[in-house]
């Protein structure tokens, strides 16, 4: 089964566009997680300029279902996840301006820094995942680093998904496989949406869990948040 974690950043941002508590970013969490979704995902960064620390804090002791927190781990990074002891960890290797994750790790060239933050995330109990590009080799450094998955990053299967999916897929599939080989669990987010997503989960059923919210947050707009999940659970069919 692959499981939807809803990621609810775009919810935050919209928030504190206002300053106060509208919409209610535990809340969403809460609804969501009623409406089926199997998980949620926040990405606090420095800035604070959508998720804070504050939410991570408030939302742990009320999630029902997996916790996933992504971002870099940076030394208040893992000092907050290691704190706050999520299911899941997953490290991106986003400088703090940017708009959002926009490629993987280079695990090869950074491995022994993965290692070593891996290693802490390991001794806290926590799941860790690294995200990475469709690209055999980075997959196997994130093994060899000691990841227990990875999270492939699929906005080039997401922009060629329309014209060619048959192309848009085969690096994901390749990628996949390797991971699957070498006993890594697999996730997968960026740009995934009601169109490009059942295809994915279709040609690579092993996907543990996708991280959804941009597409997801935007349909929501139009067809309600509990029509959205379940839209999104029914693509993971
Ligand atoms: N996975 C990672 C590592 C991300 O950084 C993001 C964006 O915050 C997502 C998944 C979700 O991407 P999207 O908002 O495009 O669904």
């Amino acid at each position: 089964m692959t499981k939807l974690s809803v990621n609810i950043n775009k919810i935050a941002t919209l928030r504190n566009a206002r300053g106060g508590n509208v919409p209610n970013v535990v809340k969403v969490a809460l609804d969501c997680e009623t409406f089926g979704a199997q998980g949620i995902t926040v990405h606090p960064r420095p800035d604070e300029r959508h998720i804070r620390r504050a939410d991570v804090y408030e939302l742990r002791p009320l999630l029902h279902t997996e916790f996933n927190i992504e971002g870099y781990p940076a030394p208040d990074f893992i000092d907050l996840v290691t704190k706050v002891k999520p299911h899941q960890v997953t490290l991106v290797p986003d400088s703090p301006d940017q708009i959002t994750s926009n490629a993987g790790w280079d695990t090869k060239t950074h491995a022994s820094f993965l290692a070593e933050v891996l290693d802490a995330f390991k001794h806290a109990g926590i799941r860790t995942s690294v995200f990475v590009a469709a690209d055999t080799e980075m997959v196997e450094y994130a093994a060899r680093a000691g990841a227990d998955r990875v999270e492939l990053y699929t906005e080039p299967y997401a922009s060629l998904y329309p014209q060619n999916p048959e192309t848009a897929i085969a690096p994901f599939l390749e990628a996949a496989t390797a991971a699957r080989n070498l006993g890594l669990g697999l996730n997968a987010g960026h740009d995934l949406n009601l169109q490009n997503l059942n295809y994915l989960y279709r040609h690579i059923p092993w996907i543990d869990e996708v991280s959804i919210g941009h597409a997801l947050v935007s349909d929501a707009l139009y067809l309600g948040l509990e029509r959205t999940v379940h839209a999104y659970l029914d693509c993971l069919r």
